[in-house]
């Protein structure tokens, strides 16, 4: 039986690896593993990230009886669901491609404790904090733009009567309550013996993973309340393997626009008066104002339509679509009417002052037209994620498009031109919520040998040609993710036949 790459790479592929303020990884080869059986028996496994898909990661390993360790950098679980007031420290202008950050300054002797007070190298605790942690993009009044069954997990199923769009309070409730059935939940310590240690690691922040014997990098902060200070922890942990669910959305993407610079620095009072739409949080604020709202996807019309009852003006720059994606579409329908559209910006004109605000500036579009007395900018240009391609967004076979990303150190020396996987590194897929829980019982198999990954002559080319998903009419790249979990299905159940396990049924087709 041939089996296409794709395959595989929903076993253990890349969303996001070398990012802003992450983590390095130092990749190595391990050809003999495929289709063998370990150098050593797998016992310790390390999960990055508290999200849907961490979280399902590490309760499938925990049920085949890994000594699990999951480290999130938030101080709870949720992932990118974790609400919170606080905002992200200011994204940079000019934008930063992930991943050429200057490098993390490791301690030299770990483990170490530090202590830091208000000011300290010229940073607050709170900026300290929220750079440790990154509040998520995520604003008061957002709801979900996709079916409840496609975030449902599994073990506490939402209620029959629960509505078919969720707010990101549902959400995150939801999320936190399958961390607690599983004992991962920030304040859960359920111990198999009273000396086992906990099994997550919360506020922890992984910023260095080194292949070959697994040694993640740790560093975890704790605010201490009553000596108004920040404690930072760095330690090292050594692992047998490691799952990376460190999610899609590694840092916003501020766009290339002449004088967007010099705009940044534009405050009215305490204000940024042009700012990215993951700082975004409540409409009451926008009061009377003249809103200037960035982008034409899901974050601009949404936003859009939580800040129309309170504005005095909305104008959406937008540019023409490259491709007939239907979300973008959507979203276009989504914009409130009294939305003004817009052209492209072509630049700012510098401003005479940064104290001010933007009222008196002037943005020139590209077709040739000024506009002025606008009270604040929105950017909702989207994320950057190091290896996540946007034309690829609908399948797991795109992972073979991800994993030569530059972003990945060593790329060519294991995983480019013949795709021969690191069995003990694993990547979380972009259907964390349905699809976790197959891809992380395969895991468990194969980690604890009921499983074996299939020789690398008996890969089969996947067919990437854009065209195959998204060609016109019928969507190809449906029929053919559906194959493709069926028969990673079948791979499942016929590991189990062989080598033992319990039998999976295929997932129904509104997963896909
Ligand atoms: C504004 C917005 C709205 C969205 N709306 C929807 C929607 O309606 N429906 C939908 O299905 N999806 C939506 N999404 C997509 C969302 O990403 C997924 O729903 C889901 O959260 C992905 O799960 P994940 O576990 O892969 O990643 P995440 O939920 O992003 O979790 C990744 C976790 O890894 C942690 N982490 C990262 N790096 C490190 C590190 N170095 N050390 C320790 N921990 C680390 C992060 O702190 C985070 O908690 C939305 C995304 C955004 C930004
Ligand atoms: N549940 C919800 O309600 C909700 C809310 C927000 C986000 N989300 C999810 O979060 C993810 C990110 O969504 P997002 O809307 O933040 O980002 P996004 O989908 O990446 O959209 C970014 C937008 O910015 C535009 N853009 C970039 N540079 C520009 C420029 N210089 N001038 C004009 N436009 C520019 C892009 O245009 P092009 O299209 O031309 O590239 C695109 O329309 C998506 O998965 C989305 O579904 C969900
Ligand atoms: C615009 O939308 C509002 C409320 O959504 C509605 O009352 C109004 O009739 C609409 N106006 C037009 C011109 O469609
Ligand atoms: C540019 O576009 C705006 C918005 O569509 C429009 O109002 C304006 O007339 C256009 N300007 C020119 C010079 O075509
Ligand atoms: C994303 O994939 C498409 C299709 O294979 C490719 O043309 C494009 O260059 C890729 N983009 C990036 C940033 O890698
Ligand atoms: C990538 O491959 C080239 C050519 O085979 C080799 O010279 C180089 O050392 C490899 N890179 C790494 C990081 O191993």
């Amino acid at each position: 039986m041939a089996f296409p790459k794709s395959f595989l790479a929903f076993l253990a592929f890349g969303i996001s690896v070398f990012a802003q303020n992450e983590f390095q990884t130092v990749l190595d080869t391990r050809p003999e593993h495929l289709g063998e059986t370990f150098h050593h028996p797998i016992r310790r496994v390390a999960v990055v990230g508290a999200g849907p898909a961490g979280l399902q990661a590490a309760a499938n390993l925990i049920e085949h009886n890994f000594a699990v360790r999951l480290f999130e950098r938030a101080p709870h679980p949720g992932g990118n669901w974790l609400y919170s007031e606080e905002t992200p420290i200011r994204e940079p202008y000019p934008d930063m491609p992930v991943g050429q950050n200057p490098d993390l300054d490791i301690p030299y002797q770990l483990p170490i404790k530090r202590y830091y007070n208000d000011g300290d190298d010229d940073l607050t605790l709170n900026h300290r904090w929220t750079e440790h942690w990154r509040p998520r993009p995520v604003w008061y009044n957002l709801f979900t733009n996709s079916p409840k069954v496609s975030t449902e997990l599994p073990d506490v199923t939402y209620h029959p009567g629960t509505p078919w769009v969720l707010s990101h309070q549902a959400i995150q409730r939801h999320v936190r309550s399958y961390a607690s059935h599983h004992c991962i939940n920030s304040n859960d310590y359920c111990p198999a013996t009273p000396s086992a240690p906990r099994v997550a690691s919360y506020s922890t922040r992984v910023e260095k993973v080194e292949k070959d014997a697994e040694v993640l990098t740790l560093r975890r902060l704790e605010r201490l309340q009553y000596s108004n200070q920040i404690l930072e922890e760095w330690w090292t942990e050594t692992f047998d393997a490691v799952v990376l669910a460190t999610g899609p959305y590694t840092s916003a993407h501020v766009p290339e626009i002449d004088g967007i610079v010099d705009w940044s620095k534009a405050k009215e009072g305490e204000h940024y008066s042009i700012y990215h739409s993951q700082s975004y949080r409540h409409p009451e604020r926008y009061a009377r104002k003249t809103v200037l709202i960035v982008g034409a996807s899901v974050s601009a019309s949404e936003i859009a339509r939580d800040i129309s009852p309170f504005v005095h003006r909305i104008i959406a720059s937008v540019r023409p679509p490259t491709k007939p994606i239907g979300t973008r579409l959507r979203s276009l329908s989504r914009f409130p009417n009294t939305t003004e559209l817009v052209p492209e910006i072509a630049s700012f004109e510098p401003l005479k002052t940064h104290t001010d605000g933007i009222r008196e500036g002037k943005i020139h579009l590209i077709n040739g037209s000024t506009l002025q007395g606008i009270d604040e900018i929105i950017l909702a240009t989207g994320y950057q994620s190091t290896a996540f391609n946007r034309t690829l967004f609908f399948a797991y076979i795109f992972a073979l498009k991800r994993i030569n990303s530059p972003a990945r150190p060593h790329a060519n020396t294991s995983w480019m031109g013949h795709y021969i996987p690191d069995p003990t590194l694993a990547y979380s897929s972009s259907r964390a919520w349905t699809m976790g829980r197959y891809q992380y019982y395969g895991l468990a198999k194969l980690w604890e040998g009921t499983a074996r990954l299939p020789p690398p002559e008996e890969i089969e080319e996947p067919d990437t040609r854009p065209e195959v998903w998204l060609g016109e009419g019928t969507p190809h790249w449906l029929h053919r993710e559906t194959q493709l979990f069926r028969r990673y299905i079948t791979w499942l159940n016929d590991a189990s036949l062989e080598y033992g396990g319990r039998f999976v049924q295929p997932p129904p087709i509104e997963y896909v």
